[in-house]
């Protein structure tokens, strides 16, 4: 039974409903600039479901955050009194929550990226909203720019909704000739600003500091707190809980602490959602999901600590680093302007307003100006755009030409597209797999070699982002997970097989899990990740397969297979290990002295030395660069990459990239067809 729908909430979209109808019916393309909180998440889809816009096609609102699809979707089904999964659900990578009866859909914009491979022209959607498009994301921009392709061929069917809470409208109206922008005023009630006289040392005790300030001396009202990631709001939640409870009793309210990020089960998530009580104080500690995608009510003080972790990528070194950095004005105002929703509110701000003025950005750097492109690129190169050049994509705001000629080389290198930059019969198979490249050419080539099987479950524990091990991250911690059967002489993905192998021999005991250190909750979603990849492969492949994770493997005592896939799809991750020591650097058309992770469960041979070859799933630079989950692989799997690495030219790779004519095309399909077929025959002797 559907829980008991609460009353028709009055927020400042419903209050512009005709005008945002006239705009929509007037013009393909409409932006709709909001407060945070103003409804357009929950309300632009009901309004024109409510108005007609269903009966030609479904609506899609496209969210940048899985958490977001997941809970808005909740909330739209609960204010409709439907079950979620009917008129309305959400799709996320690895999860459908969908019927055909599905109207409203709320997905990632990955996921409707990926819909659009097989569905150019997107015809199931009447209306697609691109929601939150002030994050920014890598995937939302690809859109836009999609969009604007799209309405050309779809001129008279469809509409495109752009909505954000900071956007810069003109910009985007621009972007599209012009088209309207409706802003939607707030009502934000006054938000006083304190800042701090200087930077605070350790800012976690800084705002425990001001949390217990707060509420020993303020009115009831909720707090919200803003840190940077998990382990800091984890460790805020437990400090905060004990300091609350070491107050004098009866001194204050009572209190309740609830953290919120996008790795919550959500299950916890919607605690947040449940109205405020009056005489307890919420106090919410959260990522910056709280800033814009999220909206909780009943805040009215907000703790700022000015920072954020971000994720970066170098395309001149392949390296990703995972940084605390200042947020931006624009962030930070967004932070301020969570405490006034209900009543006037305080932001506490834990840096100068000099920093703020001076030093902060005025707007976050967008995704794609700090991503690495190649699953990007390989995605426009499979979608067959006439005249398309990577190079001259109609970006919003365009990302380096540096970065764009990495994803091209990475792509070459792993045979997504040949010399001329044309995508090849692989890389059309690579992108209709929801896995990044590397992945996916891992799999393709596991199928060729009969080990699929394997590589699925590896690259569903690598895609889930999950971590397997327990909270203890110290020495016993990998110790313990060395005592999992043997896996350490050839690297980090084995043992991740491993692990999930002697588990699905126990039956999938979760008492197997907390015997090994290992987190239930993480090993079941990697089971799930993995049904969910079957059930793709299968469908792409076209036929029966057996996919079934327990294996034996006799047949490949040392996991050759499986590791000379690994090796062909992480061609553009290699690594060499120098001449006298155990550092590595990697090769390739940048080179990079590199460290094997101290969490890696390699080990060196009887001398001590190391793996000749290895490749890696990620180069991160924390105290200095380190490679992280590293496999070792074999000098002649080398070989041929080495040969492409000497054929490689970026000039011919960008300049040859437009696509080829129809007839080519035709035939291109056929061999597509073939390969697709090849895998079916393939799989069925897959172990
Ligand atoms: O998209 P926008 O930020 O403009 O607002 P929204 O997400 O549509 O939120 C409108 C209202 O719905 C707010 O009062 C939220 O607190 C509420 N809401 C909720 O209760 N649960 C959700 N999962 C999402 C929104």
């Amino acid at each position: 039974m559907p829980s008991p729908s609460p009353p028709p909430p009055v927020l400042p979209i419903s209050e512009h409903e005709d005008e945002i109808v006239a705009a929509v019916d007037a013009n393909p393309v409409v932006v709709v600039i909001g407060e945070t909180g103003s409804g357009k998440s929950t309300q632009l889809s009901q309004i024109l479901h409510r108005r007609g816009y269903t009966r030609r096609g479904a609506i899609a609102v496209t969210q940048p955050r899985r958490v977001a699809a997941v809970s808005v979707s909740r909330r739209v089904a609960q204010e409709l009194d439907v079950p979620l999964g009917d008129e309305v659900g959400y799709a996320i990578r690895f999860e459908d929550r969908t019927s055909e009866r599905t109207c409203i859909k709320y997905l990632t914009d990955g996921v409707l990226l990926h819909e659009s491979l097989s569905n150019p022209e997107l015809k199931q959607y009447s209306v697609i909203i691109l929601d939150e498009a002030h994050e920014r994301s890598l995937n939302t921009d690809i859109l836009l720019g999609l969009m604007k392709r799209l309405i050309k061929d779809r001129a008279s069917d469809l509409k495109v909704l752009i909505t954000s809470a900071t956007l810069d409208g003109l910009k985007v109206s621009k972007f599209f000739s012009g088209c309207p922008v409706l802003n939607i005023p707030g009502t934000l009630f006054p938000v006083e600003r304190f800042y701090s006289t200087e930077r605070p040392t350790n800012y976690i005790e800084s705002s425990l500091r001001t949390a217990i300030d707060i509420h020993a001396k303020e009115p009831p009202g909720d707090v919200l707190i803003f840190m940077t990631g998990k382990d800091d709001i984890d460790k805020m939640v437990s400090k905060l809980e004990e300091r609350i409870q070491n107050l004098e009793e009866g001194s204050c309210i009572d209190a309740l602490v609830l953290p919120l990020h996008g790795s919550l089960p959500p299950e916890l998530q919607v605690r947040v959602f449940a109205p405020a009580h009056p005489n307890c104080r919420r106090f919410i500690v959260a990522t910056n999901v709280a800033e814009t995608s999220l909206t909780v009510d009943g805040v009215v003080f907000v703790i700022d600590c000015g920072y954020v972790k971000q994720r970066q990528y170098n395309p001149s070194s392949g390296m990703y680093s995972l940084d605390v950095v200042q947020i931006s004005r624009v962030q930070a105002d967004q932070r301020a302007g969570r405490a006034g929703r209900t009543r006037p509110g305080k932001c506490y701000r834990l840096y100068p307003i000099s920093i703020y003025q001076n030093e902060f950005l005025e707007a976050t750097v967008p995704e794609i100006q700090r991503s690495s492109l190649a699953g990007s690129v390989l995605y426009l190169k499979s979608l067959n755009l006439p005249d398309i050049n990577i190079l001259k994509f109609d970006f919003l705001d365009p990302p380096s030409r540096e970065s764009l000629e990495d994803a091209l080389r990475q792509l070459y290198l792993i045979d997504a597209i040949d010399e001329n930059g044309q995508i090849t019969d692989v890389g059309r198979v690579m992108a209709e797999i929801p896995l990044e490249p590397s992945l996916s050419r891992t799999l393709i080539e596991a199928n060729e070699l009969g080990c699929l099987s394997q590589a699925l479950t590896v690259a569903s524990i690598l895609s889930a982002e999950i971590t397997l091990r327990s909270a203890s991250k110290d020495m016993d911690g990998k110790r313990k997970r060395q005592e999992l059967p043997d896996g350490s002489g050839w690297g980090d993905h084995i043992q991740l097989l491993q692990i999930f192998e002697s588990w699905d021999q126990s039956g999938y005991d979760p008492k197997w899990c907390s015997d090994h250190e290992l987190q239930v909750r993480s090993m079941k979603l990697s089971k799930d990740v993995r049904n969910q990849l079957c059930q793709i492969i299968k469908k792409i492949a076209k036929g029966s397969t057996d996919v079934h994770a327990r294996k034996s493997r006799k047949s490949d005592p040392d996991y050759r297979k499986l590791r000379r896939a690994l090796c062909v799809g992480y061609g553009n991750q290699l690594a060499e290990r120098m001449l006298h020591h155990n550092g590595y650097h990697t090769v390739g058309y940048r080179t990079q002295l590199v460290q094997v992770h101290p969490s890696s469960v390699l080990e060196g041979d009887e001398y001590g030395k190391f793996p000749m070859y290895v490749i890696y799933h990620e180069l991160i630079s924390t105290t200095r660069p380190y490679m992280r989950n590293i496999c070792a692989v074999k000098q002649a799997w080398v070989e041929p990459i080495l040969k492409k690495l000497e054929k490689l030219d970026v000039n011919r790779l960008s300049g040859g990239s437009s696509a080829p004519k129809d007839s080519e095309l035709l035939v291109e399909n056929k061999q597509v067809n073939s390969l697709k077929k090849d895998m079916d025959v393939k799989q069925s002797e897959v172990d």
